[in-house]
């Protein structure tokens, strides 16, 4: 078995995602100088780019971690437009706080606007968000994006923390899946 097989086209390889998180975490770091921060991370997919980009931030600022999950899409290749919430954040820790949801990927922008909207409702100060890729022909509700990684086509990717059904998190890259893989 070799995974890449199941690759149709790189997106972005080590060296891009690097880049992009110092980029991005050199505008956080700008803008949040000395403050305290709290990053939002949706786990699962998230996680990989939040690692990477919390230690972008040492030691300008004073970070906070808030892991929640939620999940909008199940073991299917479209989202399913659901919202469910299986680890909220601790009102305590978000109450008065300045925010930033860490994400993986915006696609419908579904997920992203449930979160900026849940985080609010619980007293968050201020709210920004950052991703990673961002597959912007497949919007259906508008998000404004404070960070942005990198516009990507409308196709279904994994690697980097996104993954197929539970695989592929620990590809160190971003790749379009063969529509074979999933459409098996
Ligand atoms: P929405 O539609 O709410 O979707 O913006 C965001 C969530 O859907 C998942 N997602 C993907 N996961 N490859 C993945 O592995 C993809 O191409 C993809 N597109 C959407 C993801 O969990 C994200 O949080
Ligand atoms: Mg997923």
């Amino acid at each position: 078995m070799n995974m890449k097989n199941d690759f149709q086209e790189v997106l972005l390889n080590r060296e891009d995602l690097k880049e992009i998180v110092r980029r991005i975490g050199r505008d956080i770091k700008e803008r949040y100088c000395g403050k305290e921060i709290t990053l939002v991370v949706p786990l699962t997919g998230a996680m990989v780019f939040a690692a990477d980009l919390m230690r972008e931030l040492y030691p300008v600022c004073d970070v906070r971690l808030i892991c929640m999950q939620i999940s909008s899409y199940g073991e299917n290749a479209c989202s399913s437009g659901e919202i469910k919430v299986l680890l909220d954040a601790p009102i305590e820790k978000v109450a008065g706080k300045k925010i930033i949801i860490v994400e993986d990927i915006v696609d419908t922008g579904a997920t992203l606007n449930w979160l900026v909207n849940h985080l609010l409702e619980k007293g968050a100060e201020e709210v920004e968000t950052c991703v990673l890729v961002d597959k912007a022909a497949a919007r259906k509700i508008p998000v404004v994006l404070d960070y942005v990684g990198r516009q990507i086509p409308n196709e279904f990717v994994v690697g980097y923390g996104l993954d197929y059904a539970g695989k592929y998190r620990h590809v160190p890259k971003i790749a379009i899946l063969k529509k074979e893989v999933y459409e098996k």
